[in-house]
């Protein structure tokens, strides 16, 4: 039996005798907010990633449908449904990694800091449960503000003493994958291979492009049309939506992305790279403790923090555009939890 996700892939493909090894090998995934617009399409991809073993999934409300549904699509892993704040233990207890879409979306005219109010609670509760029942997972954040919901995580699991900056992670995988589009959109690349670096957080102007570092040719203009286009993304959606809600499929794909990632890494492959808001240096002398850039991960989660990499004049004033902005948003996440 080896450890390397390759090699376990390897004895699924060839071996039937194999599929036992999966079940050892694979993680246990928790989705909470599971019965949510994004917590359903994520729950699905997860349903399908051969590196989960086990798909618990938490809501308030509706998840008993959702994962008795999800439980018979043919791949090996075991899906549970966890309904009401009663079960969120039991739904977490033992899990590698846990997903947090929970939470409510913005309606156009609305920022993402406007549902600070709400979610705040919302992801604290979660936290303390973690601390309990999980203190060894790794975290995975979506709920917004995504900038304040991390600290507010992080500082719940520091209260509880069980805080590990290489396990807490906002999930930021969205601008990227945005990014990739809006710049195949407009230079006719192949989407799919179109890798663009952007760090900081994940709203507005704390979303940084670094477009400069991508090896294509932009005029200012394009530089400028695109960042705005990558930093309000997320307004598009929500304008289109009109009303019912934010971007859930898109969300979907790229949680699902990350998250399996993270398994991957877990499961011992090497030289993982993905964009993600953690607790890092790069922008620490700024006085930013959380910040997204691309980040190495490991056996353990952070393994290594990629340093920002050369700027254009341009980038710089939008690094120093984020940087109030952030600090802010950090602040007012780390009252919270520690008024609480
Ligand atoms: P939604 O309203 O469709 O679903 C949210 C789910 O969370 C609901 O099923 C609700 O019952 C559940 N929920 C509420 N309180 C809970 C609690 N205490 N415990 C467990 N579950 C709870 O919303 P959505 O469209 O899925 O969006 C969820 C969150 O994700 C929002 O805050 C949204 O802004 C955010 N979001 C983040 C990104 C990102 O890039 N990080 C992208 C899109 C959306
Ligand atoms: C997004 O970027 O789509 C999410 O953060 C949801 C939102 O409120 O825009």
């Amino acid at each position: 039996v080896s450890n390397g996700a390759t090699a376990w892939r390897w004895h699924v493909n060839q071996l039937p005798a194999g599929v036992y090894k999966l079940h050892i090998l694979g993680k246990k995934v928790a989705v909470i907010g599971a019965a949510g617009g994004i917590g359903q399409p994520l729950s699905l991809l997860l349903k399908l990633n051969p590196n989960v073993s086990s798909l618990s999934l938490y809501d308030l409300v509706n998840t008993p449908g959702v994962a008795a549904d999800l439980s018979h699509i043919n791949t090996n892993s075991k899906v549970k449904g966890f309904k009401g704040a009663d079960s969120l233990g039991e739904a977490i207890a033992g899990a590698d990694v846990i997903v947090i879409p929970a939470g409510v979306p913005r309606k156009p005219g609305m920022t993402r800091d406007d549902l600070f109010n709400t979610n705040a609670n919302i992801v604290q509760s979660i936290g303390k449960a973690i601390a309990q029942n999980a203190p060894k997972a790794h975290v995975l954040i979506i709920s917004n503000p995504v900038n304040s919901t991390v600290p507010i995580i992080a500082e719940t699991l520091k209260k509880a003493g069980v805080f590990d900056p290489r396990r807490v992670f906002g999930v930021t995988t969205l601008d990227v994958v945005r990014a990739s589009t809006f710049v195949s959109d407009i230079k006719g690349t192949d989407a799919s291979k179109t890798k663009v670096t952007v760090v900081g957080g994940h709203s507005g102007v704390t979303i940084i492009p670094l477009l400069s570092q991508t090896g294509i040719n932009f005029t200012q203009e394009e530089i400028e049309k695109l960042t705005h286009r990558i930093q309000y993304g997320g307004d598009e959606v929500v304008k289109a939506k009109d009303g019912t809600g934010s971007a859930t499929l898109s969300m979907a794909q790229a949680g699902a992305r990350f998250t399996n990632s993270l398994l991957e890494a877990l499961e011992g492959k090497k030289g993982i790279v993905e964009p993600t808001y953690v607790y890092s240096p790069v922008a620490a002398k700024d006085g930013v403790a959380w910040f997204s850039t691309n980040v190495e991960l490991g056996v353990n989660g952070v393994e290594k923090i990629h340093p920002l990499g050369e700027l254009s004049e341009y980038e710089k004033k939008l690094y120093a555009e984020a940087v109030p902005e952030l600090q802010k948003n950090i602040k007012k996440g780390e009252e919270h939890a520690n008024k609480a």
